[in-house]
């Protein structure tokens, strides 16, 4: 995929700033992310090096593909705990899930089976072709639950959310929160998911910028997002509730 017409810095952006990334797939294993515990360590060492000093890890949950039991989640993260110490990263960590909003998502909703993270907040993932059957209904329903929402990177679904300004407006007025994949920014998911992210950006949309990192592919693909002005604006720009978590 070739890189598009990036704003480049002669600098990288302060990570300190955002100190926590809420999306990455670094439990070893389970899904497409990491497949064990030795990368796992060298990817937590990168996301060190890079500035950050905590991650929120969200393995799949969806249906035919990532079949994953959330309630094993607790402990699988105790293992990864305890490999990161063992090698003496000073890194703090959290777990929770990227829900796919499918039968799954429906089955765990009504079994109280999500998996939440800082209290009550949910990763949630849109199908890619499609707006979820009944999301509106099952937004309301989670809100009423007290549960606290994030869309997993709306950018990556311009092909159908780049034009339903509707929905767009109503998510934001329903006070979903969004996060934006790193990457989107700086061209790596192509030009249309770039164009739409960068619309979000301008319309103050984004809350939460997010790594989505699944292996050293996104790290040193990160490393360059980070002298692309437009994310060092972003991420400078004191809008962005990373730190929060
Ligand atoms: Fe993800």
């Amino acid at each position: 995929m070739g890189w598009l017409f990036n704003k480049k810095s002669n600098r990288s952006a302060d990570i300190s700033l955002l100190h926590t990334d809420i999306h990455s797939h670094l439990i070893p294993g389970i899904d497409d992310g990491s497949p064990d515990m030795e990368t796992t360590v060298e990817l937590v060492k990168q996301m060190y090096d890079l500035g950050y000093r905590k991650l929120i890890l969200t393995p799949h949950v969806r249906e035919d593909s990532f079949e994953n039991d959330p309630s094993t989640f607790d402990s699988r993260l105790e293992d990864v705990v305890q490999a990161v110490k063992e090698v003496g990263i000073d890194m703090d960590f959290e777990v929770g899930a990227e829900h796919t909003m499918d039968e799954t998502f429906n089955a765990l909703m009504k079994t109280h089976d999500l998996k939440t993270f800082h209290g009550k907040y949910i990763l949630v993932e849109f199908p890619f072709f499609n707006l979820p059957i009944r999301m509106k209904e099952i937004f309301f329903d989670l809100q009423v639950e007290g549960f606290k929402l994030i869309l997993a990177h709306p950018e990556r679904y311009a092909t159908y959310l780049a034009k339903d300004y509707e929905t767009l407006e109503s998510l934001k007025d329903r006070g979903i929160m969004f996060q934006m994949n790193i990457l989107s920014l700086d061209g790596y998911y192509g030009k249309e998911v770039k164009k739409f992210a960068e619309y979000l950006v301008k319309k103050n949309y984004i809350d939460i910028l997010g790594s989505d990192c699944h292996n050293m592919r996104h790290i040193e693909a990160m490393k360059k997002a980070f002298q692309n002005k437009e994310i060092i604006d972003l991420i400078e720009s004191g809008r962005l509730k990373n730190n929060k978590f």
